[in-house]
């Protein structure tokens, strides 16, 4: 497995308004969902995945999309991000002026069907106008690819299925991929695989890490991904998150663990950890419960 020097700097992609909120079952008002994303910029994210533009059937927490992106004062140097499953949410997402959208497939077929109803194949023709239309505008492309290392529904996923969906991703046109572990199952030599055959298609400056902590190995598997080279990750402050269609999956890496281990480590993220955790505290209030994320809490407490 390759080894690299540590980077310097590493990007952080803040998808607690997204993956964070989608799977809560209380309706968070558009006007919380708009507060957390001014008080993550004020942090310092430069990027933030704001909504997603889905069926309202099948997540209503996202319904609000638009007039969620409506609400946010933009910030210059801010990427703002949401997903589109399909043309109809290209469509209707691009009134929403987005910076990036992202394409989101499975690497496993079962996950596929129960996600978005279709197999991976018919998904990424489904994409293909997509992303032709996105860079046509001059919106770039992100691709999430979930169940890399475990499907809720398979079981284990082999490299070979994230190579081999990485492909697709590519000869469609998709500018940079999300090695996700959706279920938050993978442990760092599975993670790292999961990546070596991702770089078979992507270089290095165009993969990120999107990993779900469910056994508690999401920090591991950012420090054996950060060791092989990659330096950009999606992040959920508070630790909010998961999939409604992957059973059992909790939130994602806290963003406040992950830059409490960078900033340990002398990595730079450009984020003022104070006022994450006050963000963190924000939505962890609003939702009525403890934040999942340990450093956040732990440095919480030291304040009082
Ligand atoms: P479908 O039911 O097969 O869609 O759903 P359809 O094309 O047959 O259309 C059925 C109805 O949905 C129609 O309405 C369409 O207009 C409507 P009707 O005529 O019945 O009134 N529809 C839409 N409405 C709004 N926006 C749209 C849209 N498309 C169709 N874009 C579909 C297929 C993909 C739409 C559905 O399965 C879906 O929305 N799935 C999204 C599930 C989801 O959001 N999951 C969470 C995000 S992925 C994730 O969290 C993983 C990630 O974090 C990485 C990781 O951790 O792995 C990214
Ligand atoms: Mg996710």
């Amino acid at each position: 497995m390759r080894q690299q020097q540590l980077p310097a700097r590493v990007k952080l992609v803040e998808v607690g308004p997204r993956d964070g909120l989608q799977n809560e079952k209380q309706t968070v008002p558009a006007a919380i969902k708009i507060e957390l994303v001014q008080r993550l910029q004020a942090a310092g994210l430069k990027e933030i995945e704001v909504t997603s533009f889905v069926s309202p059937n099948w997540v209503p927490q996202m319904a609000d999309n638009a007039q969620v992106m409506a609400g946010i004062t933009r910030l210059p140097g801010v990427r703002y991000s949401v997903l589109t499953p399909n043309l109809q949410g290209f469509e209707a997402a691009v009134l929403s002026k987005p910076d990036e959208v992202v394409v989101f497939a499975s690497a496993s077929e079962a996950f596929s069907q129960k996600n978005i109803n279709c197999s991976i194949e018919q998904s990424i023709a489904r994409f293909a106008p997509v992303v032709a239309a996105a860079r046509a505008a001059g919106i770039y492309v992100r691709g999430a690819m979930s169940c890399t290392v475990g499907c809720p529904y398979e079981g284990e996923v082999a490299p070979e299925r994230v190579g081999y969906l990485a492909g697709l991703m590519k000869d469609i046109g998709v500018q940079h991929v999300g090695v996700a572990d959706t279920i938050g199952v993978g442990t760092p030599l599975k993670v790292q695989r999961a990546v070596e055959a991702t770089l078979q298609h992507f270089d290095m400056n165009d993969i990120s890490g999107h990993f779900h902590d469910t056994y508690g190995q999401a920090l591991v598997n950012t420090l054996a991904c950060l060791q092989m080279g990659v330096w950009q990750f999606d992040t959920s402050v508070a630790g909010l998150g998961g999939c409604p269609y992957a059973k059992g999956a909790t939130g994602n890496v806290a963003t406040e663990d992950v830059v409490y281990l960078l900033h340990g480590m002398g990595i730079d993220t450009g984020i003022d950890l104070d006022k994450l955790i006050d963000a963190g505290q924000f939505i962890s209030d609003f939702l009525g419960r403890p934040s999942n994320a340990r450093a956040g809490k732990a440095l919480f407490a030291k304040r009082a």
